[in-house]
């Protein structure tokens, strides 16, 4: 008999989860006015909201953290940052910061101007927002086979060349501060992006002299497709690959809460020293001082044993095989996803499953809502309310897709938990005939709303 697939860790500390009844649900997602951002975790059995910060660290992680040094300037944390990111990403600089969105902000303090524009596949919405706080624009020039759940293509990540090409062409060099690709890409649904099509980026980006960031909170996830699904990396390991990868990228900006498997941080690297010193000093008012820019020494050392064991081949199988594994029971049920299933996250194509939802009453919110009160599921909208109004219209954005993400945080469940979510989606799904109404807005923030808004049941 052929030996089935297990886990590659046995767990050695756990955490209680909360059970509630239908009622219980029913009246917290009302005060919470709808919002699964306001519940409290205690009201949360299976908690999918993000895989970012959730993860679990492992023996050697915690055992780093005890030996945390939190010397104010010139820790060792900091050095065991530093060589993580030299020998795994090739970087000679970088700069410590708290989080993914802190590495945005000091970098974009530097590189983007009002009225210049930044090219990539989808940008993730608080780069979206850094890019948009200062007037700038983003331009998603995703593939359009990303745009239709039902086409499995191995690359949903990856950047049409030709409007990228266009966008090079049409706007002045001086208005493109850079090219913004994010591995694997969120937003389409945690979608890789090819070693080929980030040659080919790279290519033109030298073409137009324009340098290149990389978003890489998922790069880990995005080498372990490029090694499964591309011609020529089947022989190599991940770390070879994200070198590989890393050769083609200007500069990083990094949330560390997802591959490196750390529960706070993230960083910007370099390689032109110049741009270093010039963020530097934004890093310094922002974020705390060079050596350690917002963290404490002992997440710094989890951070740095967190990217050598983020990128071993058998970490990423356990973990991607498990996302797999629910696009698996989807399909038995029939319900409809982003196919293939991504790197860190299952994404439910609401308007196919629940077809009766206007889409100004937010489908993928409703369906939110209902896998809550089914059985305390908590997933996030990835629809018009993350979309946000037009910074000059005003009006509502409607995204081609309309998705309730359900992120898998990493080493945290098993796949009872897993059987559980694919069971509650099919009784939703089950009854969506009788699901017809959503919800209108009733308070909402003028950036980033989907945090604090809050809704009323139509
Ligand atoms: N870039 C990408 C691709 C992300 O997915 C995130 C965060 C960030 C940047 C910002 O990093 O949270 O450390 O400030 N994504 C989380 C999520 C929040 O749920 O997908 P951060």
């Amino acid at each position: 008999m052929e030996i089935p697939f297990a886990e590659s860790f046995k767990i050695k500390m756990i955490e209680p989860l909360h059970r509630s009844t239908r009622e219980e649900r029913e009246s917290w997602i009302k005060e919470s006015k709808y919002n699964l951002f306001n519940l409290r975790s205690d009201q949360v059995f299976i908690d999918l909201l993000t895989d970012s910060g959730t993860g679990a660290m492992s023996d050697r992680q915690w055992a780093a953290m005890m030996l945390g040094d939190e010397s104010y300037a010139g820790s060792s944390s900091y050095f065991n940052m530093k060589k993580a990111i030299h020998d795994i990403l090739g970087f000679d600089y970088f700069l410590p910061t708290h989080q993914g969105r802190a590495a945005e902000n000091v970098l974009f303090s530097v590189l983007v101007k009002s009225g210049d524009v930044v090219p990539g596949n989808s940008h993730f919405d608080t780069t979206k927002g850094h890019i948009e706080f200062r007037h700038a624009t983003a331009i998603d020039c995703t593939i359009n086979e990303a745009n239709d759940t039902q086409i499995e293509h191995p690359f949903k990540g990856n950047v049409d060349i030709d409007k990228l090409e266009t966008v090079l062409k049409t706007h002045p060099k001086e208005k493109i501060p850079f090219i913004c690709l994010t591995v694997t890409c969120n937003t389409s649904g945690g979608q890789p992006v090819s070693m080929q099509n980030i040659k080919e980026i790279h290519a033109l980006a030298k073409k137009y002299d324009i340098p290149i960031l990389f978003d890489s909170a998922r790069f880990a996830e995005n080498a372990y497709f490029i090694k499964k699904r591309e011609k020529g990396y089947e022989e190599k390991s991940i770390k070879e690959i994200v070198r590989e990868m890393f050769q083609y990228a200007d500069m990083m900006t990094m949330s560390s809460k997802k591959d490196a498997i750390v529960n706070i941080g993230g960083f910007i690297a370099f390689r032109d020293e110049k741009l270093f010193r010039e963020a530097t000093t934004f890093n310094i008012m922002f974020e705390g001082y060079i050596t350690y820019g917002g963290l404490s020494g002992r997440d710094m050392n989890a951070l740095a044993v967190g990217l050598d064991e983020g990128t071993e081949f058998d970490y990423l199988d356990t973990r991607i095989r498990q996302v797999a594994y629910l696009g698996a029971k989807l399909d038995e049920y029939g319900i409809v996803y982003q196919r293939p299933t991504g790197g860190h996250a299952v994404f439910i194509d609401a308007l196919k499953t629940l077809p009766n939802v206007p889409r100004e009453e937010f489908p993928a919110q409703t369906l939110g809502v209902e896998l809550y009160l089914e059985s305390g599921i908590r997933g996030v909208e990835i629809g018009a309310i993350l979309a946000d109004r037009d910074p000059v219209t005003r009006e509502n954005r409607y995204p081609k897709l309309e998705l309730l993400r359900l992120a898998i945080p990493r080493r945290a469940y098993t796949n009872n938990h897993i059987d559980v979510i694919a069971a509650s989606l099919k009784n939703v799904y089950d009854r969506r005939n009788s699901i017809c109404r959503g919800f209108k807005i009733v308070r909402e923030a003028p950036i980033m709303r989907h945090f604090t808004i809050e809704l009323e049941r139509l």
